[in-house]
C-alpha cells in the first residue's frame, strides 16, 4: 500500500511571518479539527510543504508534530565552493529539509536546467539524508503533436539511468505534471493523468522489476484543486498531488488533504 502524499509548492510566495502562520494553522487543524483529527490519526497521507528557501526555517521553527514536512524547491549537486545563488543538500538538512523538489517544470523551462544536471542533483540527493521529487512533464506542443510519453520517458531515461531497484522503490517519489495544466487552471482530465501515472509505472517496471514499481510513489501536479483532488487522487497509479496555487492558502490546502483520505 502507497502512502499518498500531499505537498504544496509555495513557489516563490510566503515570507517568514506567513510560512509561520500556515504551518501554525495547519498543526492545529491537526490537532483539533475533526477532518483534520482524522488526517492525522489514518496514517494514510504525509503531507508536504515547500516554502522558499529564506522561509524554511520560520515553516521548521513552527513545527510542533510530525505531521508536517518540510521540502526545499531546490538544490545544487555539489557540496561546497564557488557556487553563488546556489545551496547544498547539507544546508537544506540542516535546516530541517526532508525532501527536495528536482527538475520542477520551471525549472527546466524558465532556468532552463538540463537533463544532464538535473540527473546530478537527483543522484547527489538520493546520496544524502534528503529525500527526492522528481518532476516531469510534456509541453503544450509536445503534447499537440502526439510526443508526450517520449518527453516523459527522455526526462526519467536520463534521470534513473544509473540508479538500482531499491532506491526507486523506496527512495524515490516522481511527480507527473504536464506543463500546460501548471498555474493555468486546465487540470489534465483523471483519464489523461492516470495514463500519464500508469506510463509512468510501466517505465519503471520495465527497467527496476515489479517490486520497484509497485512501491513507487508518483503525483500529478497542475491546477490541483479542492473541486478536483478527490478524484484525481482516487486513480490507480496516483499516489498523490503537488499543489502549487491551492496551497498557498491553508484552508484550501487542509480541503485538499480532507478529500484524499
Ligand atoms: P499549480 O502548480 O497547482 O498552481 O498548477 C503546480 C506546480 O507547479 O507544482
Amino acid at each position: 500500500m502507497r502512502k499518498k502524499m500531499i505537498a504544496g509548492n509555495w513557489k516563490m510566495n510566503n515570507n517568514q511571518a506567513a510560512a509561520k502562520d500556515f504551518v501554525e494553522n495547519l498543526e492545529s487543524w491537526f490537532a483539533a479539527e475533526p477532518a483534520g483529527k482524522k488526517a492525522a490519526a489514518s496514517g494514510e497521507v504525509e503531507v508536504v510543504i515547500a516554502p522558499p528557501f529564506t522561509s524554511i526555517g520560520a515553516a521548521v521553527a513552527a513545527k510542533k508534530s510530525k505531521l508536517v514536512h518540510i521540502a526545499a524547491q531546490n538544490v545544487y549537486h555539489e557540496s561546497k565552493g564557488a557556487f553563488t545563488g546556489e545551496v547544498s543538500l547539507s544546508m537544506l538538512e540542516e535546516a530541517g529539509c526532508e525532501y527536495v523538489i528536482i527538475g520542477h517544470s520551471e525549472r527546466r523551462h524558465v532556468f532552463h536546467e538540463p537533463d544532464d544536471v538535473l540527473e546530478k542533483k537527483l543522484i547527489a540527493t538520493l546520496e544524502s539524508r534528503v529525500l527526492p521529487i522528481f518532476c516531469v512533464g510534456e509541453m503544450l506542443e509536445e503534447r499537440a503533436s502526439g510526443n508526450a510519453e517520449k518527453v516523459i520517458s527522455r526526462q526519467l531515461d536520463f534521470a534513473w539511468q544509473s540508479l538500482t531497484s531499491d532506491v526507486v522503490g523506496e527512495m524515490l517519489v516522481i511527480a507527473y505534471e504536464p506543463v500546460w495544466a501548471i498555474g493555468t487552471g486546465q487540470t489534465a482530465s483523471d483519464a489523461d493523468a492516470e495514463k500519464a501515472c500508469d506510463y509512468i509505472r510501466n517505465l519503471a517496471y520495465e527497467k527496476f522489476g515489479q517490486t520497484a514499481s509497485d512501491s513507487l510513489r508518483i503525483l500529478y501536479g497542475g491546477s490541483v484543486k479542492p473541486e478536483n483532488s478527490a478524484s484525481l487522487c482516487s486513480q490507480n497509479d496516483i499516489d498523490g498531488l503537488l499543489i502549487g496555487g491551492a496551497s498557498l492558502d491553508v484552508k484550501s490546502f487542509e480541503k485538499i488533504i480532507e478529500t484524499v483520505i
